[in-house]
């Protein structure tokens, strides 16, 4: 059974209270948390602010996914604004091997995001260190996109590559996640699916989640 992680991205903010119960009452394992700069990607969300508020909202996993340069300025405010997983992008990062020294240092999971045109290869020399591979079925930046089908084949050499070593490190797909891929997507061996505009465009986004999670 997958982790659901639906991304508040697409939550109405007026109404977050709302939509954190809707979660909180939902079979939803985590709150998937995007992180947007306007330099990393060409568009701007939220940051360690509004972090801690769903921080207070819930006792589910606090999933942060940060799209932003020099994320390690900012892996301290985010463990004190509550982040139980702390994801950084591999492109992000010159110097990733530290990235992750930092973030494990704080005490949260270290997760590493690899945008659509990165090859998976390049996280052979810090996949034992890590506790999540975020694969981006699009390109980050917005809610809303379709998946990138190329995705799934990156999904088997990774699923291989961690199994081969015996690893635990749960593989996250990010983007485009619908009930209609939602099991295509597992088959090939994710472990955690976040799902913005599925979740939240729903006419019932707790029977959306049960669905999800049900494959
Ligand atoms: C994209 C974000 C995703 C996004 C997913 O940059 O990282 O988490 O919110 O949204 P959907 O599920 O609508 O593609
Ligand atoms: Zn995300």
């Amino acid at each position: 059974m997958a982790i659901i992680a639906p991304s508040l991205l697409s939550a109405n903010f007026l109404q977050l209270k709302d939509d954190c119960d809707m979660l909180n009452k939902s079979q939803a394992d985590w709150f998937h948390l995007d992180v947007m700069d306007g330099r990393f990607v060409p568009n701007i969300s939220f940051g360690p602010m509004l972090v801690e508020f769903f921080r207070k909202a819930t006792t589910k996993i606090c999933d942060v996914h940060l799209m932003i340069e020099e994320p390690g300025n900012y892996a301290e405010a985010f463990k004190k604004a509550g982040a139980d997983i702390l994801t950084v992008h591999i492109e992000a990062c010159p110097h990733l091997h530290r990235n992750i020294q930092q973030i494990k240092s704080l005490g949260m999971q270290a997760g590493v995001a690899v945008n659509p045109h990165t090859p998976i290869s390049l996280l052979k020399d810090v996949l034992k260190d890590i506790d999540l591979v975020c694969l981006m079925s699009v390109n980050p930046g917005f809610g809303g996109q379709l998946f990138i089908p190329n995705t799934i084949q990156k999904i088997k050499q990774l699923r291989t590559m961690i199994d081969e070593q015996s690893l635990n490190v749960k593989i996250e797909i990010d983007g485009g996640v619908t009930e209609q891929n939602a099991q295509q997507i597992i088959a090939a061996g994710a472990d955690v699916l976040v799902a913005g505009s599925t979740v939240f465009k729903s006419s019932n986004p707790i029977a959306t989640i049960a669905n999800l999670k049900s494959m």
